[in-house]
């Protein structure tokens, strides 16, 4: 038996799957509402032999990929997806995102970014009015970061949020690396007024790899609750 929680990710994630047809090439998200999926998809692998070719977002989702009998093939070998299915730590009203709570989101980006269709699953707390309460993850190289810090605690200065503060992110004692090597800061600005300006003006610092707002990257948001229903936003 699910808790409400895991209930609300697993029905956004099997009803994604019905967008998923034989001979697709699809994106497979990170965290736990894309693991919900990526079984999902093992699952119709194994018992309706679904044929499709999986580019993860992580080497988590590979592995578990892997695990369920889905064949995985790089995002090279791929060149462009039908579709890519992720979860979100916070969608608003326009479909824009934060992602990145899992750490994952330069793959992710880049995957997302070269899919014909991106569609997100989350549970309905991710649906937010104004995008911010969630920190906001922005991966940077580790050479000088904590002046790439300096300059993004400056940078906010001029930008319309609510917050300022910004943490470098840690894996117990030491700090987090990401898949590519990479540190991740966590900006908590409770209320970002101009997410689009705000993405644009952080990628343009250097060592600032990718920030975790997609702007116009979702199509379709499918929501999930507790007591199993499901709203599909397009
Ligand atoms: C991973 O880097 C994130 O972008 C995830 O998509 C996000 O954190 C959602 O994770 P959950 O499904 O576990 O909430």
């Amino acid at each position: 038996d699910l808790s409400p929680i895991d209930k609300a990710k697993f029905v956004a994630a099997k009803q994604a799957t019905q967008y998923v047809q034989d001979g697709m090439k699809v994106g497979l998200g990170t965290g736990s509402t894309a693991a919900w999926l990526v079984k999902c998809l093992g699952e119709m692998v194994e018992k309706d032999g679904l044929k499709i070719k999986g580019v993860p977002t992580s080497t988590r989702t590979a592995e578990l990929a892997r695990d369920v009998g889905i064949e995985v093939i790089s995002l090279d070998e791929a060149k462009w997806l039908d579709l890519t299915i992720d979860g979100a730590d916070e969608f608003d009203g326009n479909l824009n995102l934060i992602k990145g709570g899992g750490g994952a989101l330069l793959q992710e980006k880049i995957v997302a970014t070269a899919s014909d269709q991106m569609i997100v699953i989350a549970d309905a707390a991710k649906n937010v009015e104004t995008l911010g309460n969630f920190p906001l993850p922005i991966e940077v190289i580790p050479f000088g970061w904590q002046t790439t810090k300096t300059l993004v605690e400056e940078t906010l200065i001029g930008m319309d949020v609510l917050g300022r503060k910004v943490s470098l992110r840690m894996n117990g004692e030491a700090p987090y690396y990401t898949d590519e090597g990479n540190h991740i800061l966590d900006l908590h600005l409770n209320r970002i007024g101009n997410a689009r300006q705000l993405s644009l003006i952080l990628n343009q610092i250097p060592g600032v790899v990718e920030n975790g707002l997609f702007i116009d990257i979702c199509d379709i948001v499918i929501i999930g609750f507790g007591d199993g229903r499901v709203e599909v936003r397009d």
